[in-house]
């Protein structure tokens, strides 16, 4: 039996296959190289040592996505996360987040169905909370959305309820990621924005190693600790192991059910400038500027879920999520793109 992963050389995707296959699982990585590398594809064969089935393939592209089904007939589970993920160009180009998004998830389901492989793992995420009324975050939180990118996680995850509701065989696990970042130790595999990085710790990181000037801290009025936003920020390889655990619960129950994948902990801006600089002794240059349309103010989760029902928690604090952040920097400063 194996684990499709669509999406699997991205950040995230990429160390999740690291620890499926360190478990012993065989994989099918299935990705477009739209936002990733096969670079990450070779890093993660290095790091484990093992080989995996690969397809270049769009999901949207369907004949070529069942091709992938017709040729591992083994296939008996995915992992999915295949899709566009920033929120600013989501607001700019909404058409292209829902028929990505929508249409390449539609696909998928359709033909997990049809090969009888219904047991998926949902990349979901904490916008779709909104704007939460109160924090720690728990699953069952009202949901609404503040941008198209967040609009296509929430209406996955009602499609993906409506197929459970119609086929009481699937089994679907829905996490829902706070803040994803860090690195594997090893630094060969990380984060590899293309061009100029949206989100806090990758523009940290550029700010650090000299390769960008200055870092906008985007509001330092919030209702918080220090005025700035207060967000749960989790280690990618924690994260990648809620995917084997959530897996290994769809194995046993049919189902939908909901996580929250975060830590637990919130931090503001200042305090993730600071503990950079102190994993890595470089200095992070900032100046505050306006608020940025859309952030909320504070968002960390209740993770006690995921932790009484598939025995997982984060074990990396906010020291090694830096530290191993910057060893991914120093040995590949310009990304995979460097080599
Ligand atoms: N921030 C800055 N300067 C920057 C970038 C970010 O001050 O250059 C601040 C933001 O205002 C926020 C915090 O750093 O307070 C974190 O911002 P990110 O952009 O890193 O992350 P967000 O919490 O805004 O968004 C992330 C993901 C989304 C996901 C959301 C779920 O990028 O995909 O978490 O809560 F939807």
């Amino acid at each position: 039996m194996s684990i499709l992963i669509t999406g699997g050389a991205g950040f995230i995707g990429s160390h999740t296959a690291v620890e499926f296959l360190e478990a012993g699982y065989d994989i099918v990585v299935v990705d477009n190289y739209y936002n990733s590398s096969p670079k990450a594809l070779e890093r993660i064969k290095e790091i484990t040592g093992k080989s995996f089935r690969f397809y270049e393939v769009d999901l949207c592209d369907k004949a070529a996505l069942e091709k992938v089904f017709v040729e591992n007939p083994d296939i008996d589970s995915a992992i999915h996360f295949a899709g566009l993920k920033a929120v600013g160009e989501s607001v700019q180009k909404p058409g292209m987040y829902y028929y990505n998004n929508l249409v390449s998830t539609l696909n998928l389901v359709e033909l997990l169905s049809k090969y009888n492989a219904k047991r998926i793992v949902f990349s979901s995420s904490a916008t779709v909370y909104g704007m939460p009324k109160t924090v720690p975050i728990r699953e069952d939180f009202p949901l609404s959305t503040t941008n198209p990118y967040g609009e296509t996680k929430l209406m996955i995850e009602r499609i993906l309820k409506d197929v459970w509701v119609s086929d009481h065989e699937w089994s679907v696990s829905v996490l829902r990621y706070f803040n994803p970042i860090g690195a594997h130790k090893s630094g060969l595999i990380g984060e590899n924005p293309k061009g100029i990085p949206n989100n806090l710790l990758p523009y940290v990181a550029k700010v650090a190693a000299g390769q960008l000037p200055c870092l906008s801290v985007f509001g330092n009025d919030y209702d918080t600790k220090d005025g700035t936003g207060v967000r749960d920020y989790i280690h990618v390889v924690d994260l990648a192991r809620a995917h084997l655990k959530a897996l290994e619960r769809a194995e046993k129950v049919s189902g939908v059910e909901y996580f929250n994948v975060g830590t637990g902990t919130g931090y503001s801006v200042l305090e993730i400038i600071k503990a950079y600089e102190k994993a890595t002794g470089l200095t992070v240059n900032y100046k505050i500027v306006d608020r940025r349309p859309g952030d909320i103010a504070t968002c960390y989760a209740d993770p006690k879920k995921a932790y009484e029902v598939l025995g997982w928690r984060a074990e990396n604090g906010i020291d090694d999520m830096c530290a191993d952040l910057a060893n991914w920097m120093k040995k590949n400063p310009n990304g995979y793109e460097g080599e």
